[in-house]
């Protein structure tokens, strides 16, 4: 039973090291299933967002591409896709030839949990409400004041929005769908 105990911690390092020599991080897994926003709501939440040439749009779980080429296509901002689904990044990136903007954009197959945030001046998400409260901190923590969080029907609990807004239009889910905007600041929570 003691030998047991002793083992088990040499078995997490050793399995960390071979990841890292892997060049592989432990995975959080699939976090939402693919829905996509519906056009009219990506161009509201790109809207609300301010989005502009100067922007770098980062998408949290970008499905097949449709927010940051939207925001490359009417607004001229760079931006990064991140997708663990790699049928969704291929998809996305013939998507983004298609609509002429491959310069300004690209989709990385990686876990959103564990992307560096910091680049970003606007994050998208549509993901569930457990994600977004588990990103949260990292949101909070790594992304620069003036940054700006807009998500899909999905608050972030007690941190208000600044905005909130109503969009009909036919999804995969349901018709009604709620827009939250925060702008990170001095109003902004603790991490
Ligand atoms: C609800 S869809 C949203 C797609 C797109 N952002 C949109 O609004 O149209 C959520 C996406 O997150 C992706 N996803 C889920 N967990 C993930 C993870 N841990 N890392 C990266 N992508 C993830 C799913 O594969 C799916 O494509």
């Amino acid at each position: 039973m003691k030998r047991r105990q002793r083992v088990w911690p040499v078995v997490v390092v050793l399995t960390v090291i071979s990841w890292t020599l892997a060049g592989c991080t432990p995975t959080h897994g699939k976090l939402a299933p693919f829905v996509p926003t519906p056009q009219g709501v990506v161009e509201t939440m790109l809207k609300l967002a301010e989005v502009g040439p100067g922007d770098v749009v980062y998408d949290l779980g970008s499905g097949d591409g449709r927010i940051v080429i939207t925001a490359a296509r009417m607004f001229g901002a760079k931006g990064v896709g991140f997708e663990i689904d790699e049928a969704l990044i291929q998809g996305a990136q013939d998507s983004a030839r298609r609509a002429g903007v491959s310069h300004l954009v690209e989709f990385r197959n990686e876990d959103l949990m564990t992307v560096d945030l910091s680049p970003a001046t606007v994050v998208t998400l549509y993901l569930v409400q457990d994600a977004n409260l588990r990103l949260r901190p990292r949101l909070l923590s790594q992304l620069r004041p003036g940054a700006r969080v807009v998500s899909h029907d999905y608050t972030m609990e007690d941190w208000a929005p600044s905005r909130v807004e109503r969009v009909r239009e036919l999804g995969t889910l349901h018709d009604d769908h709620t827009i939250y905007l925060w702008r990170i600041g001095a109003g902004s929570p603790r991490p």
